[in-house]
């Protein structure tokens, strides 16, 4: 009776677990790598190139002198994407200090906003 139960809830709790473990969050996700590459320079009380200030996803998400730079679901037209890639449509590549996320940091960007850029 017991092992038919546990049975159940695994079939139950598989999905569950599967789709929560692929859903990004910008909390526990990209901030660390705003963080280590993008700060200091994009803070509201620093340099804030580009009207472009990082220190919360909320600031993040009012983007900067171009307007949003994350369009949920379309990483393809997010500048948070588009300018860590090179040769973008204005400006120079980032992290402007030349340091470069790597192509696992560049994916997660690009997935986190395909999945709707979530808090
Ligand atoms: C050394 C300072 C510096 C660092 C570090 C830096 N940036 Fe920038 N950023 C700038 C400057 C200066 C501009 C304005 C000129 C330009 O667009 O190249 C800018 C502009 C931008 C813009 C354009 C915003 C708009 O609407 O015009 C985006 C998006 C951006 N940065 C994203 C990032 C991301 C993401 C990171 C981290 C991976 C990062 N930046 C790291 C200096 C920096």
């Amino acid at each position: 009776m017991t092992g038919i139960f546990a049975r159940l809830l695994l079939i139950l709790a598989l999905p569950a677990a599967l789709t929560a473990q692929d859903r990004l969050a910008y909390a526990k996700d990209v901030a660390p790598i705003i963080k280590k590459y993008c700060l200091p320079c994009h803070l509201a009380e620093n340099e804030n190139p580009s009207q472009l200030s990082m220190d919360s996803y909320e600031v993040l998400m009012k983007g900067g002198e171009h307007g949003d730079i994350v369009i949920p679901g379309k990483p393809e037209k997010s500048n948070l994407y588009i300018k860590l890639l090179p040769d973008p449509p204005f400006g120079k590549q980032m992290a402007r200090n030349r340091k470069r996320l790597s192509e696992a940091e560049l994916k997660l960007i690009y997935d986190w906003i395909q999945q709707g850029a979530k808090k």
